[in-house]
């Protein structure tokens, strides 16, 4: 299974400080069985270029696979990126290369602001570019955007990521496992930033949807994984 949102990568974003948090966040992985996690760090564009960001993350993610290399069983990493969107977003040329490894998946954290009909229309223009938004942990957004808002934001033929949390909070875990089981959400990711507050929570997430849900839902996200061609 994969995760596919974290902030694995050591003193890059606000996620793992270290090496060894980052070591740390692959021990619960391991622990919880997940065989590769895709390692999204922030990209805004007011701080950063597409060139100077993959420069910053292959080589944080060199150093993290130095200090694992004699580790065994650790899972996979795809190198990818949650990328804050951004007026203009839909023209930018580079854009593909912020796309998860080896897809056309572009992890894309919407504004939390309520959103308007131009930058609903921006997204369908990545779409129609042949990239594939999927809406980060879109369980986020659900308070402040109207119904409709929600639902044209989701017929645009996209794909929705949510988080392991919004499955394990008691005030929501209904709410997510309705929208998984109507198919509305397509990705779990644990979107873990350290060892405490926001570690690593597939496992438990999994085994709720498990037990709730059953092993066709499981079935369904394993399939959904296809789409990421990889093999662990
Ligand atoms: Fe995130």
């Amino acid at each position: 299974m994969i995760d596919f949102h974290s902030h694995v990568l050591p003193g890059i974003d606000d996620g793992s400080d270290s090496v060894d948090t980052s070591l740390g966040m692959l021990d619960m992985w391991r622990a919880q069985k997940i065989d590769c996690i895709c390692a999204t760090p922030h990209f805004y564009a007011e701080h950063n270029t597409p060139r100077r960001f993959i420069r910053n993350r292959n080589g944080a993610y060199e150093e993290l696979l130095m200090a694992a290399r004699n580790e065994k069983g650790y899972p996979k990493i795809l190198l990818g990126a949650e990328v804050r969107f951004f007026d203009g977003i839909s023209n930018v040329s580079t854009l593909d290369s912020l796309c998860l490894e080896g897809t056309n998946l572009l992890l894309l954290e919407m504004p939390f602001t309520r959103w308007t009909d131009r930058m609903l229309r921006e997204v369908g223009e990545i779409r129609r570019r042949g990239i594939i938004p999927v809406a980060a942990h879109l369980e986020r957004y659900l308070d402040f955007n109207s119904k409709s808002m929600i639902k044209h934001f989701m017929d645009l033929d996209i794909l929705i990521q949510c988080n392991a949390g919004f499955f394990l909070n008691k005030r929501t875990s209904r709410k997510a496992l309705s929208m998984l089981k109507d198919r509305r959400i397509h990705f779990i990711g644990s979107d873990a930033h350290n060892l405490s507050s926001r570690a690593p929570n597939m496992g438990d997430a999994l085994q709720l949807i498990l037990h709730k849900l059953g092993a066709g839902s499981i079935e369904y996200l394993l399939r959904m994984e296809e789409l990421i061609d990889v093999d662990y």
